[in-house]
């Protein structure tokens, strides 16, 4: 069944119940700010959910083009991730309920689509009796295939996300012993495939968890139309549904690679199927690239399966083809794929060309990198080094290896990971904070009176407020403002050190959450955030309280970077300038001149230096004086900053030496008041940005202890893996690489012995069929490359023929077929392959001389062989 015919008896069988159809929304939700995408079908309907809506719609169903963002790096390593999907779904507002939504699921799925009753198992909420009952007693769904699962899996949605919530019930469908154990569904099993949720929502959670009752219960489901489609057309896979699959054909086409053979390629199938596809339909949706909020996420995917295109080997022009065949089969559901193409491909065009160069510019890079390390006599590359390329030509770290791999060379992937790690945190974090919105309008307005030196909460009046921009006399709740106040204690994002977050409290029991304040070059303090209860107007008196934990944390971080200075300076000399500055309430991250890396040895001893002065707790005071009196002093200043006449000066004072300090400098951030409070710091990284200048990440205080006790997990893991004490890993791992070598020997030798086998006596004897000769055998589990091996031996002990090898490998067909030069016209190696392969369900091809195939059925075998002969007893093909 065609996914378009799915979505029709979809929204036949549920109008047939009394529901209305209702179009999907937009990707971008019409009517809920708070949303990037919609994320779901209910989210159009949210207000009917909440009985804002009166009585005017009881029964509603959809196909919701729908968006999520959080599997994105998933996409392409699994059957089931995407980032754009549709979602089937019938609502009930206040109307029917569990009784009704059961059964009709029941019913579509085996009276409408005809699933196989019997391989279908439910989860129902862990005490949901009542859904339990109807599953058992009035569908009759065997006990045994009725599981109970917590919250994590059956609550619907997830703790943390406020508004309409519900208890659910979902549906599975066993794909087979094939896919895993029968264990029925559980997160690590793929066999059982969750393909229907059935949400109870009968709650409305609040912003403290808490869960109202709403007035009236409600139906909200949903069905995965890939997934469906999938089990409809016999995959396991969604990427081999009527959708992806012809998207996926068609990037077949344009890069002469096939579907299913090699896993690594297959991953870039799959990413550009799925980026395709979702590019089209976000663009259709009038969001364009850019470099925050939607536009980031659009253009995130859109370099993503550019960049997966590479390991396919397009190197030009591959959205816009690929988006018109998804368009081609969007355009029934959604017509406006197909009238916007022209606008939408044009997009994917400019976007691509613009990152091509960069691409380009990244190859040069590691052509470079891979130089020095060949010419260095090393054949690992640092983990630091593919993250600079990650992070600044876009270039994944997947095709960094498989470039290296050509060279033999390798890189460290745990330095890698610790980077990408550090990385995800810290765009986690500006992704709240940073994240443009709006354009603020702009105001003359005084500059704000900043107190949070010293201080971290203050009264305060609001002088000017803007909604979505614009400015406005008064907010309400929900509305995302930013809000400028006479005096604060947040500080505003400068000299590295991120804005503060916290909140904005009315005597009224108002409330605003800030996350996140930056300041005008007139130093206007903007905080920027969400009401999330009450109002708030221009003159109105708040207390703005700054959330305490990640600012003790940033100013850990940030004396904590004047003191890893010093030492800097004490430890490679007083070349060391600092070249770029970043404080966070998780990292920080200091970038200093220095022309080549800094040895481990010399990073513990800053390490320990810096510890050190934590221990010793000294005293940190900070004080405005004129310039003239800071560089007396000896204060270090900024390369290239301008000064006022009035410098703040930071000190870490030193208790023996009065004129000689730890630390001095000048700084407008904030810091603690003695060093002790650091708690401790650990460096995480320490890497090359450009000629000449280092950068050095490291952590403090509790995020330093989270850092240990995963370094800790990781360590303690390993060593129970490999059933030793910590302490004696290193051993034990130097005697399984001793062992691993040894099996690899004998590995090899014995496929070399099978190989000789294979080609020589054991591929059989040449029969002669009219005056040529054919060579056909099949050997069960060998891999192509093997297979390869042995049609290299196997075809030179044929003078005029051809000969055939084929194995099964991973449950498919592997087919080599080679021809000897005198009838490569008549009997093309490429052509008979492809013949041959057919057979099996699959295909092929190659030169004439010589041709691989693959294809899915290898009880085809005989079928094929008999073919072979046919076709070498006719002499044509
Ligand atoms: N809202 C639920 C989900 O997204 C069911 O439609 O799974």
């Amino acid at each position: 069944m065609k996914s378009q015919e799915i979505r029709t008896r979809y929204r036949d069988f549920f109008v047939a119940r009394g529901h209305e159809a209702w179009p999907s929304d937009t990707i971008v939700p019409k009517n809920d700010p708070s949303l990037l995408f919609s994320s779901a079908g209910m989210v159009q309907f949210k207000p009917y959910f909440r009985g804002e809506m009166g009585d005017s719609l009881k029964r509603a169903t959809s196909c919701q083009k729908c968006f999520r963002t959080s599997d994105i790096d998933n996409v392409g390593y699994t059957h089931r991730h995407h980032t754009f999907f549709e979602m089937l779904g019938n609502f009930s507002f206040g109307d029917y309920f569990k009784k009704d939504a059961i059964r009709w699921a029941w019913e579509f799925s085996v009276d409408e689509v005809k699933l196989d009753p019997e391989r279908i198992w439910v989860s129902v909420f862990r005490d949901d009796d009542e859904a339990a009952e109807i599953w058992e007693k009035e569908i009759g769904v065997p006990i045994e295939r009725i599981v109970r699962m917590g919250e994590e899996d059956n609550f619907w949605p997830a703790a943390g996300v406020l508004g309409p919530s519900g208890p659910c019930s979902e549906l599975y469908y066993d794909m087979g012993e094939q896919h895993g154990p029968a264990t029925g569904p559980s997160d690590d099993n793929d066999r059982y495939l969750e393909y229907w949720n059935l949400v109870f929502t009968q709650f409305d959670r609040q912003e403290s968890g808490e869960l109202l009752p709403l007035a009236r219960k409600n139906i909200d489901t949903g069905m995965g139309l890939d997934r469906l489609a999938a089990i409809l057309q016999g995959h396991f896979s969604n990427y081999e549904n009527d959708l992806l699959r012809t998207i996926i054909n068609h990037v077949e086409e344009r890069s002469g690679g096939k579907f299913g053979f090699d896993e690594k390629d297959d991953v870039a199938f799959r990413v550009i199927a799925d980026h395709a596809r979702a590019s089209l339909m976000v663009l259709t949706d009038q969001v364009t690239p850019s470099n925050t909020g939607r536009g980031y996420v659009l253009r995130r995917i859109m370099r993503r399966a550019i960049r997966f295109g590479l390991v396919l080997g397009i190197e030009k022009d591959l959205l816009a083809p690929a988006m018109e065949v998804a368009a081609e089969l969007m355009r029934d559901e959604y017509p406006d794929t197909a009238e916007r193409l022209d606008y939408t491909t044009r997009v994917a065009r400019a976007e691509e060309d613009t990152f091509r160069t960069t691409l380009e510019r990244g190859l040069n890079q590691l052509s470079s990198m891979i130089e020095k390390l060949k010419a260095s006599g090393r054949t690992r590359l640092s983990g630091q080094e593919v993250f600079t390329l990650y992070d600044t030509y876009g270039f994944p770290a997947d095709l960094t290896r498989e470039i290296l791999a050509e060279s033999q060379l390798e890189y460290d992937q745990e330095e890698f990971d610790e980077a990408m790690e550090v990385q995800r945190t810290r765009s986690r974090e500006s992704w709240r904070g940073g994240e443009v919105m709006w354009e603020v309008e702009d105001e003359a307005l005084p500059a704000t009176r900043f107190l949070g030196y010293d201080q971290l909460s203050a009264e305060a009046e609001v002088v000017a407020l803007y909604v979505d921009g614009k400015t406005a006399t008064e907010a309400k709740e929900g509305d995302r403002i930013e809000v400028v106040l006479n005096q604060t204690p947040f500080y505003a994002e400068s000299g590295g050190q991120t804005g503060d977050q916290g909140r904005l409290v009315a005597s009224d029991g108002s409330e605003i959450d800030v996350i996140g304040t930056y300041k005008t070059t007139a130093g206007v303090f903007h905080h920027q955030g969400q009401i999330i209860s009450g109002k708030v107007s221009k003159g109105d008196k708040l207390k703005a309280e700054v959330k305490s934990s990640s600012r003790r944390t940033t100013m850990g971080h940030h004396t904590a970077t004047h003191l890893m200075h010093a030492a800097l300076r004490q430890t490679l000399g007083d070349h060391v300038k600092q070249s770029g500055s970043m404080v966070e309430p998780n990292y920080l991250r200091f970038d200093f001149t220095h022309y080549e890396a800094v040895t481990p040895e010399q990073l513990e001893e800053i390490e320990r230096m810096v510890n050190h002065w934590i221990w010793e707790n000294h005293p940190v005071r900070w004080q405005e004086v004129p310039i003239d009196v800071a560089k007396e002093r000896g204060a270090m200043a900024l390369f290239g900053e301008k000064y006022g006449d009035v410098v703040r000066m930071v000190e870490v004072l030193d208790d023996d030496s009065e004129s000689s300090p730890v630390s001095l400098e000048l700084c407008g951030g904030t810091h603690v008041s003695n060093t002790g409070e650091i708690g401790a710091f650990k460096i995480v990284s320490e890497s090359a940005i450009s000629a000449g200048n280092r950068r050095i990440e490291a952590v403090c205080g509790p995020v330093a202890v989270r850092y240990f006790q995963r370094r800790e997990q990781i360590l303690k893991s390993a060593a129970s893996m490999l059933k030793t004490p910590p302490e004696e890993l290193p051993a034990r791992i130097d005697r399984i690489l001793e062992q691993q070598k040894q099996t690899e020997r004998e590995l090899r030798a014995t496929r070399q012995r099978l190989v000789s086998g294979a080609g020589g006596g054991g591929a059989g004897e040449p029969e002669d069929i009219q005056g040529r000769q054919l060579l056909i055998n099949m050997f069960p589990e060998m891999r192509i490359d093997d297979l390869q091996n042995a049609m290299d031996q196997a075809i030179g002990r044929i003078k005029s023929g051809v000969a055939v090898l084929g194995s099964v490998s991973e449950g498919k067909l592997n087919l080599v077929c080679a021809v000897t030069e005198d009838l490569t016209k008549s009997l093309p190696a490429g052509k008979i392959a492809k013949t041959l392969a057919q057979i099996a369900g699959g295909g092929g091809g190659g030169k004439p001389s010589r041709a691989t195939a693959g294809g899915k059925d290898p009880n085809a075998w005989p079928q094929i062989e008999e073919k072979a002969r046919a076709i070498v007893t006719e002499g044509k093909i």
